[in-house]
Protein backbone atom coordinates (compact mmCIF):
# COMPACT_ATOMS: atom_id res chain seq x y z
CA UNK A 1 0.00 0.00 0.00
CA UNK A 2 1.12 3.47 -1.05
CA UNK A 3 0.88 6.49 0.94
CA UNK A 4 -0.18 8.96 -1.41
CA UNK A 5 -2.65 8.87 -4.57
CA UNK A 6 -0.63 8.22 -7.82
CA UNK A 7 -1.72 9.43 -11.50
CA UNK A 8 -2.72 12.33 -10.41
CA UNK A 9 -1.78 16.53 -10.84
CA UNK A 10 0.13 18.33 -7.71
CA UNK A 11 1.40 21.78 -7.38
CA UNK A 12 4.98 21.67 -7.07
CA UNK A 13 5.71 25.66 -7.59
CA UNK A 14 4.03 28.86 -8.06
CA UNK A 15 4.84 29.78 -11.45
CA UNK A 16 7.37 32.63 -9.85
CA UNK A 17 9.46 30.46 -8.07
CA UNK A 18 10.22 28.63 -11.37
CA UNK A 19 13.13 30.39 -13.10
CA UNK A 20 16.72 30.26 -14.13
CA UNK A 21 17.68 28.94 -10.98
CA UNK A 22 17.34 25.28 -10.36
CA UNK A 23 14.67 24.70 -8.49
CA UNK A 24 14.60 21.35 -5.99
CA UNK A 25 11.13 20.01 -4.74
CA UNK A 26 10.10 16.45 -3.18
CA UNK A 27 6.69 15.72 -4.56
CA UNK A 28 5.29 12.66 -3.12
CA UNK A 29 8.56 11.33 -2.38
CA UNK A 30 9.98 11.73 -5.95
CA UNK A 31 12.61 14.69 -6.22
CA UNK A 32 12.83 17.12 -8.46
CA UNK A 33 14.46 19.81 -10.17
CA UNK A 34 12.77 22.69 -11.90
CA UNK A 35 13.12 25.57 -13.97
CA UNK A 36 12.20 27.36 -17.00
CA UNK A 37 14.06 27.30 -20.71
CA UNK A 38 15.51 30.32 -22.29
CA UNK A 39 11.54 30.13 -24.63
CA UNK A 40 10.28 30.78 -20.78
CA UNK A 41 8.70 27.01 -20.13
CA UNK A 42 8.82 25.46 -17.30
CA UNK A 43 10.29 22.15 -17.25
CA UNK A 44 10.45 18.94 -13.86
CA UNK A 45 12.86 16.87 -14.24
CA UNK A 46 13.96 13.54 -11.91
CA UNK A 47 16.57 15.28 -9.43
CA UNK A 48 18.92 12.21 -9.82
CA UNK A 49 21.66 12.01 -12.10
CA UNK A 50 21.86 8.40 -13.74
CA UNK A 51 25.45 8.05 -13.46
CA UNK A 52 25.99 8.50 -9.47
CA UNK A 53 22.57 10.20 -8.72
CA UNK A 54 23.87 13.61 -7.87
CA UNK A 55 21.19 16.45 -7.55
CA UNK A 56 20.99 18.01 -11.06
CA UNK A 57 19.24 20.40 -8.63
CA UNK A 58 22.67 20.92 -7.15
CA UNK A 59 24.27 21.69 -10.90
CA UNK A 60 24.34 23.89 -13.41
CA UNK A 61 22.07 25.00 -16.02
CA UNK A 62 23.46 26.41 -19.35
CA UNK A 63 21.04 27.52 -21.94
CA UNK A 64 18.34 24.87 -21.81
CA UNK A 65 20.55 22.09 -20.75
CA UNK A 66 21.64 20.95 -16.72
CA UNK A 67 24.96 19.84 -16.66
CA UNK A 68 25.97 18.06 -13.74
CA UNK A 69 28.14 18.95 -11.42
CA UNK A 70 29.54 15.93 -10.23
CA UNK A 71 31.10 14.10 -13.60
CA UNK A 72 29.22 16.18 -16.48
CA UNK A 73 26.91 13.81 -18.12
CA UNK A 74 24.53 16.93 -19.69
CA UNK A 75 20.56 16.74 -20.31
CA UNK A 76 18.34 18.76 -22.56
CA UNK A 77 15.06 19.78 -20.83
CA UNK A 78 13.55 16.15 -21.74
CA UNK A 79 15.79 14.55 -19.29
CA UNK A 80 17.31 12.96 -22.56
CA UNK A 81 21.47 12.79 -21.50
CA UNK A 82 23.17 14.46 -24.68
CA UNK A 83 26.68 14.18 -23.48
CA UNK A 84 28.89 12.12 -21.23
CA UNK A 85 32.28 12.26 -20.53
CA UNK A 86 35.61 10.40 -21.91
CA UNK A 87 33.50 8.93 -24.75
CA UNK A 88 31.67 9.70 -27.77
CA UNK A 89 28.69 6.79 -26.89
CA UNK A 90 26.02 7.76 -25.22
CA UNK A 91 24.38 4.80 -23.26
CA UNK A 92 20.80 3.89 -24.25
CA UNK A 93 19.18 3.77 -20.61
CA UNK A 94 20.79 7.88 -19.87
CA UNK A 95 18.09 9.58 -19.45
CA UNK A 96 16.26 11.30 -16.03
CA UNK A 97 12.03 11.43 -15.84
CA UNK A 98 10.45 14.14 -17.58
CA UNK A 99 7.13 14.98 -15.37
CA UNK A 100 4.58 16.46 -17.52
CA UNK A 101 4.40 20.10 -16.93
CA UNK A 102 1.53 22.82 -16.82
CA UNK A 103 1.18 26.52 -15.42
CA UNK A 104 -1.94 27.27 -14.54
CA UNK A 105 -3.49 30.05 -11.82
CA UNK A 106 -0.50 31.13 -10.89
CA UNK A 107 0.31 27.13 -10.01
CA UNK A 108 3.51 24.85 -11.62
CA UNK A 109 1.40 21.30 -11.55
CA UNK A 110 3.33 18.65 -11.90
CA UNK A 111 1.62 14.83 -13.05
CA UNK A 112 3.23 12.32 -10.26
CA UNK A 113 2.43 8.90 -12.19
CA UNK A 114 2.82 7.47 -15.50
CA UNK A 115 2.86 10.29 -18.11
CA UNK A 116 0.89 8.43 -20.50
CA UNK A 117 -1.91 9.35 -17.83
CA UNK A 118 -1.36 12.97 -17.88
CA UNK A 119 -4.61 14.64 -18.80
CA UNK A 120 -4.19 18.54 -18.54
CA UNK A 121 -8.24 19.06 -18.57
CA UNK A 122 -8.17 16.82 -15.23
CA UNK A 123 -6.58 19.94 -13.42
CA UNK A 124 -8.81 21.73 -10.75
CA UNK A 125 -8.81 25.43 -11.58
CA UNK A 126 -8.40 28.18 -9.10
CA UNK A 127 -9.29 31.45 -11.34
CA UNK A 128 -9.21 33.92 -9.35
CA UNK A 129 -5.44 33.67 -8.55
CA UNK A 130 -4.11 35.17 -11.66
CA UNK A 131 -7.57 37.30 -12.22
CA UNK A 132 -6.39 40.88 -12.39
CA UNK A 133 -10.08 41.49 -11.08
CA UNK A 134 -8.59 39.94 -7.67
CA UNK A 135 -5.66 41.14 -5.59
CA UNK A 136 -4.43 37.93 -4.20
CA UNK A 137 -1.00 37.58 -1.30
CA UNK A 138 0.32 34.23 -1.51
CA UNK A 139 2.88 32.48 0.50
CA UNK A 140 4.27 28.33 1.29
CA UNK A 141 5.35 26.89 4.50
CA UNK A 142 6.83 23.46 5.11
CA UNK A 143 5.16 21.57 7.36
CA UNK A 144 6.94 18.18 9.15
CA UNK A 145 3.77 16.62 9.03
CA UNK A 146 1.82 14.41 6.53
CA UNK A 147 -0.76 15.77 4.29
CA UNK A 148 -3.71 14.40 5.74
CA UNK A 149 -3.46 16.54 9.10
CA UNK A 150 -3.01 19.40 6.97
CA UNK A 151 -6.38 18.08 4.77
CA UNK A 152 -8.14 17.31 8.34
CA UNK A 153 -7.57 20.58 9.44
CA UNK A 154 -8.69 22.76 6.26
CA UNK A 155 -11.94 20.34 6.49
CA UNK A 156 -12.68 21.41 9.77
CA UNK A 157 -12.76 24.71 10.14
CA UNK A 158 -14.20 24.85 13.73
CA UNK A 159 -10.38 24.77 14.66
CA UNK A 160 -10.34 29.07 13.98
CA UNK A 161 -12.26 29.52 17.09
CA UNK A 162 -9.76 28.04 19.09
CA UNK A 163 -6.77 28.17 17.08
CA UNK A 164 -7.15 31.39 15.46
CA UNK A 165 -8.72 33.44 18.31
CA UNK A 166 -8.43 36.69 17.11
CA UNK A 167 -7.43 36.32 13.92
CA UNK A 168 -10.29 34.65 12.25
CA UNK A 169 -11.86 32.47 14.50
CA UNK A 170 -14.56 33.62 16.64
CA UNK A 171 -17.72 31.87 18.73
CA UNK A 172 -19.80 31.40 15.88
CA UNK A 173 -17.49 29.18 13.78
CA UNK A 174 -17.18 26.22 16.04
CA UNK A 175 -20.93 26.68 16.88
CA UNK A 176 -22.85 26.71 13.67
CA UNK A 177 -23.63 23.50 12.20
CA UNK A 178 -22.08 22.59 8.48
CA UNK A 179 -23.34 20.62 5.57
CA UNK A 180 -21.76 18.19 3.55
CA UNK A 181 -21.98 16.88 0.28
CA UNK A 182 -20.02 14.42 -1.40
CA UNK A 183 -19.83 14.26 -5.76
CA UNK A 184 -18.40 10.52 -6.02
CA UNK A 185 -17.90 11.23 -9.46
CA UNK A 186 -16.66 14.31 -9.92
CA UNK A 187 -14.16 13.64 -6.95
CA UNK A 188 -15.30 16.45 -4.88
CA UNK A 189 -16.21 17.23 -1.16
CA UNK A 190 -18.41 20.27 -0.32
CA UNK A 191 -18.88 21.23 3.09
CA UNK A 192 -21.11 24.93 4.30
CA UNK A 193 -21.12 26.52 7.49
CA UNK A 194 -23.64 29.83 6.85
CA UNK A 195 -23.23 32.20 9.78
CA UNK A 196 -26.33 34.83 9.41
CA UNK A 197 -25.05 36.83 12.50
CA UNK A 198 -21.45 36.52 13.72
CA UNK A 199 -18.86 38.72 15.30
CA UNK A 200 -16.35 40.07 12.64
CA UNK A 201 -13.00 38.51 13.38
CA UNK A 202 -10.04 41.30 13.18
CA UNK A 203 -9.41 39.65 9.41
CA UNK A 204 -12.27 40.40 8.31
CA UNK A 205 -13.03 43.73 10.00
CA UNK A 206 -9.74 45.18 8.88
CA UNK A 207 -9.73 44.49 5.97
CA UNK A 208 -13.09 45.29 4.52
CA UNK A 209 -13.83 47.87 6.98
CA UNK A 210 -17.33 46.53 8.62
CA UNK A 211 -17.88 47.60 11.52
CA UNK A 212 -20.61 45.60 13.70
CA UNK A 213 -22.20 41.86 13.18
CA UNK A 214 -21.82 40.14 9.70
CA UNK A 215 -23.36 37.35 7.33
CA UNK A 216 -20.28 35.02 6.91
CA UNK A 217 -20.57 32.18 4.62
CA UNK A 218 -17.98 29.58 4.70
CA UNK A 219 -18.22 27.32 1.30
CA UNK A 220 -15.34 24.43 1.18
CA UNK A 221 -14.50 23.05 -2.32
CA UNK A 222 -11.76 20.11 -2.07
CA UNK A 223 -10.64 18.65 -5.04
CA UNK A 224 -8.46 15.54 -3.54
CA UNK A 225 -5.50 15.12 -3.51
CA UNK A 226 -4.26 18.65 -3.99
CA UNK A 227 -6.48 21.86 -4.48
CA UNK A 228 -8.30 23.42 -1.52
CA UNK A 229 -11.07 26.30 -1.69
CA UNK A 230 -12.70 28.24 0.95
CA UNK A 231 -15.29 30.82 -0.93
CA UNK A 232 -15.31 33.17 2.17
CA UNK A 233 -18.53 35.89 1.82
CA UNK A 234 -18.44 38.26 4.11
CA UNK A 235 -21.59 41.26 4.26
CA UNK A 236 -22.73 43.48 7.19
CA UNK A 237 -25.58 41.58 8.98
CA UNK A 238 -28.96 40.90 6.90
CA UNK A 239 -27.06 41.78 3.61
CA UNK A 240 -27.36 38.83 1.11
CA UNK A 241 -27.15 38.30 -2.29
CA UNK A 242 -29.69 39.45 -5.05
CA UNK A 243 -32.49 37.31 -6.14
CA UNK A 244 -30.25 36.95 -9.56
CA UNK A 245 -27.02 35.73 -7.64
CA UNK A 246 -25.08 39.12 -8.10
CA UNK A 247 -23.57 40.16 -4.86
CA UNK A 248 -22.47 44.13 -4.91
CA UNK A 249 -22.40 44.57 -1.37
CA UNK A 250 -20.70 41.29 -0.04
CA UNK A 251 -17.21 41.19 0.09
CA UNK A 252 -15.55 37.82 -1.55
CA UNK A 253 -12.52 36.02 -0.54
CA UNK A 254 -10.97 33.14 -2.11
CA UNK A 255 -9.02 31.24 0.37
CA UNK A 256 -7.22 28.56 -1.91
CA UNK A 257 -4.96 25.85 -0.76
CA UNK A 258 -2.81 23.41 -2.56
CA UNK A 259 -2.05 20.46 0.04
CA UNK A 260 1.10 19.04 -1.80
CA UNK A 261 2.63 15.33 -0.07
CA UNK A 262 6.70 16.28 0.10
CA UNK A 263 7.44 13.03 1.92
CA UNK A 264 5.04 10.92 3.63
CA UNK A 265 5.88 13.01 6.84
CA UNK A 266 6.43 16.38 5.11
CA UNK A 267 4.24 18.85 3.07
CA UNK A 268 4.13 22.06 1.52
CA UNK A 269 1.02 24.08 2.68
CA UNK A 270 0.78 26.68 -0.62
CA UNK A 271 -2.01 29.19 0.71
CA UNK A 272 -3.59 32.07 -1.34
CA UNK A 273 -5.91 34.80 -0.21
CA UNK A 274 -7.54 35.98 -3.15
CA UNK A 275 -10.32 39.27 -3.03
CA UNK A 276 -12.48 41.18 -5.08
CA UNK A 277 -12.52 44.72 -3.08
CA UNK A 278 -9.63 47.41 -1.89
CA UNK A 279 -7.77 45.63 -4.88
CA UNK A 280 -5.21 48.63 -4.69
CA UNK A 281 -4.85 49.25 -1.19
CA UNK A 282 -1.73 48.56 0.16
CA UNK A 283 -2.46 48.30 3.62
CA UNK A 284 -4.90 45.75 2.83
CA UNK A 285 -2.95 43.78 1.11
CA UNK A 286 0.05 43.68 3.85
CA UNK A 287 -2.48 43.07 6.71
CA UNK A 288 -4.08 40.14 4.91
CA UNK A 289 -0.36 38.88 4.10
CA UNK A 290 0.50 38.54 7.16
CA UNK A 291 -2.20 38.00 9.25
CA UNK A 292 -2.83 34.67 7.03
CA UNK A 293 0.64 34.13 7.47
CA UNK A 294 0.41 34.14 10.82
CA UNK A 295 -2.90 31.69 10.50
CA UNK A 296 -1.13 29.48 8.35
CA UNK A 297 2.10 29.18 11.01
CA UNK A 298 -0.42 28.87 14.08
CA UNK A 299 -1.65 25.29 12.02
CA UNK A 300 2.03 24.23 11.40
CA UNK A 301 2.75 24.47 14.69
CA UNK A 302 -0.01 22.42 15.43
CA UNK A 303 0.08 19.66 12.74
CA UNK A 304 3.71 19.62 13.20
CA UNK A 305 2.64 18.55 16.97
CA UNK A 306 0.13 16.19 16.25
CA UNK A 307 2.60 14.71 14.01
CA UNK A 308 5.05 13.99 16.52
CA UNK A 309 2.06 12.63 18.70
CA UNK A 310 0.74 10.28 16.03
CA UNK A 311 4.59 8.70 15.64
CA UNK A 312 4.62 8.00 19.10
CA UNK A 313 1.61 6.32 19.53
CA UNK A 314 1.19 2.78 19.22
CA UNK A 315 -0.49 1.20 16.45
CA UNK A 316 -4.45 0.85 16.82
CA UNK A 317 -5.37 4.13 18.61
CA UNK A 318 -9.16 4.79 17.81
CA UNK A 319 -9.75 8.50 17.22
CA UNK A 320 -13.21 9.76 18.20
CA UNK A 321 -15.55 11.88 15.80
CA UNK A 322 -18.43 13.92 16.04
CA UNK A 323 -20.49 16.06 14.06
CA UNK A 324 -17.90 18.69 12.79
CA UNK A 325 -16.09 16.03 11.16
CA UNK A 326 -18.07 15.02 8.25
CA UNK A 327 -16.48 16.75 5.89
CA UNK A 328 -12.78 15.89 6.74
CA UNK A 329 -13.92 11.94 7.10
CA UNK A 330 -15.66 12.29 3.57
CA UNK A 331 -12.19 13.45 2.68
CA UNK A 332 -10.41 10.98 3.97
CA UNK A 333 -12.53 8.54 2.15
CA UNK A 334 -12.02 10.12 -1.25
CA UNK A 335 -8.57 10.49 -0.51
CA UNK A 336 -8.61 6.37 0.49
CA UNK A 337 -10.41 5.67 -3.16
CA UNK A 338 -7.82 7.64 -5.14
CA UNK A 339 -4.94 6.20 -3.12
CA UNK A 340 -6.48 2.75 -4.04
CA UNK A 341 -6.95 3.56 -7.34
CA UNK A 342 -3.36 4.74 -8.11
CA UNK A 343 -2.27 1.36 -6.67
CA UNK A 344 -4.51 -0.97 -9.06
CA UNK A 345 -3.85 0.66 -11.79
CA UNK A 346 -0.55 1.70 -11.64
CA UNK A 347 1.61 0.29 -14.47
CA UNK A 348 4.93 -0.98 -13.88
CA UNK A 349 8.10 1.40 -14.82
CA UNK A 350 10.51 -0.72 -17.28
S1 LIG B 1 26.85 11.83 -10.85
FE1 LIG B 1 26.27 13.05 -12.50
S2 LIG B 1 27.86 12.84 -13.89
FE2 LIG B 1 28.44 11.55 -12.25
FE1 LIG C 1 -6.33 26.74 10.56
Amino acid sequence: MTWFANHQWYVAAYGEEVGRELLARTVCGEPLVLFRTEDGAAVALADRCVHRRYPLSKSRLEGDRIICGYHGFTYDAGGRCVSVPGQQRIPRTARVGAYPVVEQDSFVWVFIGDPARADAAAIPRAPWLADPGYATVRGMEPLAARYELLVDNLMDLSHETYLHGGYIGTPEVAETPISTEVDEDRNIVYVSRHMDDAECPPFYARSTGIEGRIVRWQDIEYRPPCLYVLHSRIAPAGVLPAADGSDPHGFHVEVVYAVTPETEHSTYDFWSVARDFAQDDADVTNYLRESNRTVVLQDVVALDVLEQVIAAEPAGYQELSINIDTGALAARRMLQRLTEAGVREAVPVS
